[in-house]
């Protein structure tokens, strides 16, 4: 019965090592370099590409671990399963709670950056109503399967980036280089920008929240996480340089639309229309993974009971965990009706501060012989820039800490009431 009960919920291999890496880039490139960069280059100045570089190391480390923990480990649930299997059941059910806050908040900011986008280009469509329509088309696309939401990502991965490379070579030839100055990459102002910038690399590992969905992903899933951060620090770099090129860090600062600002000064509408829809089109990717992502983490938990067990259901039909994916489209829905756009990049980045160097801990806890003396240094390099990054969030942003930390709490309340509950049973 159980293997019959098992049977049902095994999800198809499906994505090969582009669907993979793109699935990955289509997470990380989204609001973070579209409208984010607006934040960093106020506090970093034309140092922003400094923010960038240490933001990627810090990146670079965990995506290290992340990638060595789905090489033994290519479960659905990603971080989930990590540190249930290598740390304890309740700091794997912690990691799955941060996650699922981490990302149902990404989710529901990039919503509402895609509406401020399109409300930008058309003024009096209304600005929450299009977030919602636009989650719940996702969430629709989500529940008919992965092969269609993979399909429609890679045209959005190669759209935004063909954008992306039109901004930074079209943009090269109107730099001057006299908007660099000051210059000042010491100032403490660049590692606040890496604090807010690091929110635009979030999303490299996820592509391991759907391993058992990805072909050969012992090898596949490792090379997808790498490839799509080498692939995003390349495109932030340049585009960095040349948005601070164009019109200077200052002009930046002052904009929800930071891509669009620079352009502006090429004085080509066709261009600048283009950036417009780049950012529609980054945000509408970084969405479409958020709520596949979420409704899998969420799937792998109920799997094992850690949430309640209809939520890995699986559609007779489409095979997609169908009552986590409409829970999770709900949930965005709701939330862009009251988030606030601010602060939810800090919520978010709190959340996959915590769940990172969680993951990171679980990568020390693979056996030594498995991994050399450079990964597991990477690895406790990892866990040392997250627990820093996460102490120094109340110096950057108060409210992060006080309302993730709520969410922490919360996760804690239910998962000692779920096991004092299965004790009395
Ligand atoms: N990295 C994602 C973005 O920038 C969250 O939108």
């Amino acid at each position: 019965m159980a293997e019959k009960t098992q049977a049902k919920e095994t999800l198809k291999p499906s994505l090969s090592l582009f669907d993979a890496t793109a699935l990955s880039i289509g997470a990380i490139i989204g609001a973070g370099i579209f409208v984010v960069t607006g934040i960093v280059a106020g506090l970093a100045g034309s140092a922003l590409v400094v923010s960038m570089f240490i933001a990627a190391l810090v990146s670079l480390f965990t995506a290290i671990s992340f990638a060595e923990l789905t090489k033994v480990l290519p479960k659905e649930g990603s971080v989930y399963e990590f540190a249930y299997q290598l740390i304890s059941p309740s700091v794997g059910f912690l990691a799955g709670w941060m996650w699922m806050l981490s990302n149902t908040f990404v989710g529901a900011a990039v919503s509402l950056g895609f509406a401020y986008y399109l409300s930008a280009l058309v003024p009096s469509l209304p600005v929450n109503v299009i977030a919602a329509i636009i989650c719940l088309a996702f969430t629709v696309l989500n529940l008919v399967g992965i092969r269609q939401s993979a399909l429609l990502n890679n045209v959005f991965v190669v759209t935004k980036l063909l954008i992306l490379v039109l901004f930074i070579l079209f943009g090269l030839a109107y730099v001057k280089p006299a908007n660099f100055a000051p210059f000042a990459p010491l100032e403490i102002g660049v590692l606040q920008g890496a604090f807010y910038i690091f929110f635009a690399y979030a999303g490299f590992a996820r592509v391991a929240v759907v391993a058992e969905e990805v072909r050969n992903a012992e090898k596949n899933v490792s090379r997808a996480i790498l490839l799509s951060l080498l692939v995003s620090t390349i495109f932030y770099v340049g585009v960095g340089i040349v948005a601070v090129g164009l019109v200077g860090a200052g002009k930046l600062a002052g904009s929800t639309s930071p891509l669009v600002e620079a352009m502006n000064a090429t004085e080509n509408s066709f261009i600048v229309l283009l950036v417009s829809f780049g950012g529609l089109i980054a945000t509408a990717s970084v969405l479409l993974t958020s709520i596949l992502g979420v409704s899998r983490v969420t799937f792998a938990m109920a799997r094992r009971g850690d949430l309640p067990k209809t939520l890995s259901k699986l559609h007779p039909k489409y095979r997609t965990p169908h009552y986590s994916v409409w829970t999770v489209g709900l949930l965005m829905i709701f939330l862009v009706l009251f988030i606030d756009l601010g602060s939810v990049v800090a919520i978010s980045t709190f959340a996959s501060l915590f769940y990172y160097a969680i993951g990171n801990i679980a990568a020390l806890k693979l056996k030594s012989s498995r991994r050399g003396n450079f990964k597991r240094l990477m690895s406790a390099l990892g866990t040392l820039t997250c627990v820093g990054m996460l102490a120094f969030t109340i110096f950057v942003s108060l409210q992060s800490w006080v309302i993730g930390s709520a969410g922490l709490l919360a996760g804690m309340g239910y998962y000692a009431a779920k096991t004092k509950l299965a004790k009395n049973v």
